[in-house]
């Protein structure tokens, strides 16, 4: 720790200490002092910061100067006599004072004198160094410091902070809850802690672990991410939740605080955020060794007019003896005797003094303090030859000293000057701490003249002190100020009038909007509170929507359905013109939140809420998006509606003269109609061609996920797969879950069908356990990895699989994992020569009044006929199967899906072995096989080559047998090596007599051919 003067500066925490007291400064700023001093013999030029400081950015050297400017401001240093800095004009700069070096544990040893200042408060003090004590001994401690406003809770966390500050190791965060927008955004205070450790760490450990154990965390300080790095945190945290977020960050503070002790300090608490509080919850329940010692401080009074959970939480966790609360009470009389003795060197007060002071603050210390500092500014008390003495007798005074702190505070402020009480004003009304450049149109005054009045207000320590000079969120750097206390501000607040807090505030806000351009920024919360002050209430409730997307980003659901539901009730406050229309964006808003979070029947009813309003109020467009909306969770949860969603969107989008929904809506209803219904070329030409009228609009902007779906039944397998890698990358920037798990499932529909089996079930598996890690529902995933079993001939293990879906109650129907469970037993049972049973499960999945519909139920239809022909064919009903046969080959013939052709001319060209039918057989073969040649397609083309195999040996066409035997056996040995050699499935692959058949003839025949042929069913 380097010493100039009265001044400290604490490079390990960042921090400056004018003697006892935090001085404020920005943390761009304390790194400039910080360089000047570390280099304080020499002078040190502007180039040679810039490159120091911001050795990759171009800044303008102007900055350098602010900066400056802001140390020289905050070290009380004049520009024109300094005694710390020296500027040399076009030259640089020069820290003249001498430093020198406090040698590490000279405070430590001061122990819990060493705030000398603060009086009292000595057993709260030792309480706190016992608590540190067992965390040093790896015994997490939880902390509240409570007590009414003004008692002094910060004052004793900062004798605490000074007193432990050089300790070796111990590192000292803190975090500031804030008042108002504050107790919205997420995990306010925790961010702002870590985020000065992660910048003051330059990108160390503590970055390091965050990317390793808290990805949701690190993905917060987008500066610390390298571009390569951006990609591969996106998928990793996808699907992230609030109790992901939380445990990460628990976990990694372990790991940081395994060896190297903590203190996290958390002020405020009565205006904390949900999140924070389920932050520090977990913090304190859970048991693994941390050294890590959490302070929170909070005003048990707001806590309970905020009605704030924190109280209920504080009680149970101290109850449970997981925290400790370190109750401040006012000072008493000795304590104020002992302020008077420290404060006025050599004071000569009369006896009663002490007492009189005592009973008029009543122990309060901010009230205490106040009392003193406004006697000597009115001269009551004096120096006089060395000495502070009252000029005037204890009668005198009694009356002089008002009554409460409020009183006290309104007096000061009377004394002051028109614009400097309007400066005031305004600030109270802009928040704590308040930017000059933020409240110059309220306070109507050029910024330097605020800028003039508020240091003067600062030096004679009234009401504001310097806050440093920091950049804005619009790129400008301007000088900041924070209220010496916030009791200040509230004073001042709250004695302006309605009419004027309103006025002020909607100015305020339509300043900071320059910030939020264009609406994505984190000041939204506080541009909402603001415009919702102001009465300008629909601005509120469209920053309040934008204010629930940062906060979804933050996975903070809870906090986003909150927002959004305080925009609902803002609503009957905005003029009727807009107040459908208002409403309908929040509820659409709500529903995708809902969905992202795979809540379909509240994400539904939302959205119909929306379509309902809209339609009411002939808001044709707002009807048609809800509409599209809402055939999304509809498609999960009841198709008919999805299907009449869509069409529904599909007919108003007509009369809009709205060329991009029309195109989405005319995409939209055949893709609903061939998910939900059947397949129709019809459909498949309409979506693609609204498709290029979209993208000829829009310049191939919009996400392209039905091709994701639809390619493959298309046989385009390769195109539907980099359709779903592209959607997946762009889907990892939003936090729609549902989104992101159809998209990965749909790019393990194409990895199958193009015989990539292996590969697909790593990545549907790898996402699985992603998506349960976070506590997400991977149903659509588990569904696939069911057909894949099927696929790999697995059926007992896609049985279990959908068993398990349908056992574990998760909300969604079970119409589709009990329809694929039925097509797997059916084939294991047709395997076992159990047909009348495999009959009966393919016809469960076959009859619409058993398996209602679902996505893409036709095609799983389909597959159970020819379950059904299989099965005819092995019980030797030959007519039946005849019959079948025909009908399933029309119908398959009716779609476009190559796979499902082959596999109808498979099983009819299997019908013409058993009728010995050659013509029949040929032709079938053939046209299997022309299919084959226009599309990639192993997991049909092996069947079909295999049944080819033993047409053409019954035909006695031998080399076209080989020919077959070949080509099937090439493509289930692409199909098995495509897994890991230890995966189970392979094995399980390649020992079904389906597929054992076809291998086994690769080794020189040990057993007649026909004889082969006749072992087992195949399937
Ligand atoms: N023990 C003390 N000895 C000397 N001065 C004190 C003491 N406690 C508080 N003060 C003075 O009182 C002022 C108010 O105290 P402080 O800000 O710590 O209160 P607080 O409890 O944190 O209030 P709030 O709830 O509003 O945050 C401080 O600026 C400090 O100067
Ligand atoms: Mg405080």
């Amino acid at each position: 720790m380097k010493q100039f003067h009265v001044f400290r500066l604490d490079t390990v925490n960042h921090c400056l200490w004018r003697g006892e007291e935090r001085v404020s400064l920005a943390p761009k700023a304390f790194d400039v002092l910080r360089y000047l001093v570390e280099h304080a013999d020499r002078l040190v030029t502007q180039d040679e910061i810039l490159n120091a400081l911001w050795p990759e950015t171009y800044v303008n050297p102007e900055v350098i100067k602010k900066y400056i400017l802001g140390i020289r401001k905050a070290l009380g240093d004049p520009r024109d006599k300094p005694e710390f800095i020296e500027t040399f004009p076009r030259r640089g700069y020069q820290f003249i004072a001498p430093v020198g070096e406090v040698i590490s544990g000279a405070l430590a040893g001061r122990g819990i004198n060493a705030a000398r200042k603060m009086v009292g408060r000595e057993g709260a003090m030792a309480e706190l160094d016992d608590y540190l004590g067992q965390a040093l001994n790896s015994l997490r401690q939880v902390v509240f410091i409570t007590g009414e406003a003004g008692i002094g809770k910060t004052t004793l966390v900062d004798a605490f902070h000074q007193a432990v500050a050089n300790r070796p190791n111990l590192r000292i965060i803190r975090g500031q809850c804030v008042e108002g927008f504050g107790g919205k955004e997420a995990y306010y205070p925790v961010l702002e802690a870590i985020g000065h450790w992660v910048r003051e760490a330059g990108g160390g450990a503590v970055v390091q672990t965050l990317a390793k154990q808290a990805p949701t965390w690190l993905i917060q300080f987008p500066s610390l991410i390298k571009a390569d790095q951006r990609e591969a945190l996106q998928k990793e945290i996808h699907g992230a939740t609030r109790e992901r977020m939380v445990r990460e960050i628990c976990e990694a503070l372990e790991t940081l605080t395994a060896q190297e002790p903590l203190v996290l300090v958390l002020e405020d608490l009565h205006w904390v955020d949900p999140s924070t509080l389920d932050f520090l919850s977990a913090v304190a329940r859970r048991r693994g060794p941390a050294k890590l010692l959490m302070i929170g401080t909070y005003r048990p009074a707001d806590l309970i007019l905020s009605k704030s959970p924190l109280k209920a939480l504080k009680q149970d966790l101290v109850l449970h003896d997981l925290a400790r609360e370190v109750c401040l009470e006012r000072l008493g009389e000795p304590d104020v005797a002992e302020y008077l003795e420290i404060h006025f060197a050599n004071g000569d007060f009369p006896r009663g003094f002490a007492n009189l002071i005592y009973r008029h603050s009543g122990g309060n210390a901010l009230f205490l303090v106040n009392i003193l500092l406004d006697m000597v500014k009115r001269g009551l008390i004096a120096q006089a030859d060395g000495a502070w003495k009252l000029k005037v007798t204890l009668e005198d005074v009694e009356p002089r000293v008002p009554e409460t702190l409020d009183q006290l505070i309104e007096a000061q402020f009377q004394q002051l000057s028109a614009e400097e009480q309007r400066i005031l004003r305004s600030a109270s009304v802009a928040g704590e701490r308040f930017s000059v450049w933020a409240i110059s149109t309220t306070a109507e005054l050029e910024p330097e003249t605020i800028e003039d009045m508020c240091e003067g207000l600062a030096e004679r320590l009234q009401f504001i002190k310097a806050a440093g000079i920091n950049a804005l969120a619009n790129g400008e750097i301007s000088a900041h100020y924070e209220f010496r206390h916030s009791l200040y501000r509230e004073v001042l607040y709250r004695r302006l009038s309605e009419v004027t807090r309103a006025k002020l505030h909607l100015q305020l806000a339509q300043r900071l909007q320059a910030f939020c351009d264009p609406c994505e920024q984190e000041q939204s919360t506080e541009l909402a509170l603001h415009f919702e002050a102001g009465r300008n209430f629909e601005e509120a409730i469209r920053y309040l929507i934008v204010a629930a997307k940062n906060a979804a980003r933050k996975f903070a659901y809870r906090d986003s359905i909150e927002i959004l539901g305080h925009a609902l009730e803002l609503i009957s406050q905005v003029s009727a013109s807009h107040r459908r229309e208002l409403k309908t964006q929040v509820l659409v808003q709500i529903g995708d939140i809902q969905y992202a979070v795979g809540n379909m029947d509240d994400s539904a009813q939302a959205y119909e809420k929306a379509a309902a309003l809209a339609a009411e109020a002939s808001l044709g467009a707002a009807q048609v998006t809800a509409l599209i909306r809402l055939a999304h969770p509809m498609g999960l949860i009841d198709v008919d509606r999805a299907v009449e969603a869509a069409e529904q969107a599909d007919q108003i989008s007509a009369s809009l003269n709205d060329p991009i929904l029309r195109a989405r809506t005319q995409i939209l209803a055949p893709c609903a109609r061939l998910y939900y219904r059947s397949w129709r070329s019809r459909d498949a030409e309409l979506y693609t061609a609204a498709k290029e009228t979209i993208d000829r609009l829009t310049g191939g902007l919009y996400p392209e996920m039905h091709y994701a779906h639809l390619h493959p039944l298309q046989g385009r397998y390769r195109e539907a797969l980099r359709i779903a890698e592209d959607g997946i990358l762009k889907i990892s920037e939003t936090s729609n879950t549902v989104a992101y798990l159809l998209t990965l499932g749909a790019k393990a529909v194409a990895l199958m069908h193009l015989g990539r089996l292996g590969e697909a079930l790593h990545l549907l598996r790898a996402a699985i356990e992603r998506a349960e890690k976070n506590g997400n529902d991977p149903w659509v995933l588990k569904i696939r990895e069911a057909w894949l079993h099927t696929v790999a001939l697995d059926f007992t293990g896609a049985q279990e699989l959908c068993e398990a879906m349908i056992r574990s109650n998760s909300g969604y129907p079970t119409g589709q994992p009990k329809a694929i469970g039925w097509f797997a037993a059916g084939n294991a049972a047709l395997l076992e020569g159990r047909h009348d049973e495999a009959l009966q499960d393919f016809r469960r999945v076959i009859d619409e009044d058993v398996t209602p519909k679902f996505f893409l139920h036709w095609y799983w239809r389909m597959q159970a006929r020819f379950g059904v022909v299989k099965v005819l064919l092995a019980s030797e009903k030959i007519e039946d199967a005849r019959k079948e046969t025909g009908e399933t080959l029309d119908a398959a013939l009716s779609t476009d899906d190559p796979g499902l052709q082959v596999l109808a001319w498979e099983v009819s060209a299997r019908l013409a072995v058993a009728e010995k039918d050659a013509k029949a057989g040929e032709k079938s073969i053939r046209n299997g096989t022309a299919l084959l040649e226009r599309f990639e397609l192993p997991t049909a083309a092996w069947r079909l080559d295999g049944t080819a195999w033993e047409f053409y040996q019954q035909a006695k066409n031998e080399k076209a047998a080989e020919t077959h035997l070949k080509r099937a056996e090439s493509c289930i040995l692409k199909i098995a090596n495509s897994f890991a050699p230890d995966e189970p499935l392979r094995a399980t692959f390649l020992a079904a007599d389906s597929v054992r058949r076809i291998l086994e003839e690769r080794v020189p025949a040990r057993v007649p051919r026909h004889q082969k042929l006749r072992r087992g069913t195949t399937c």
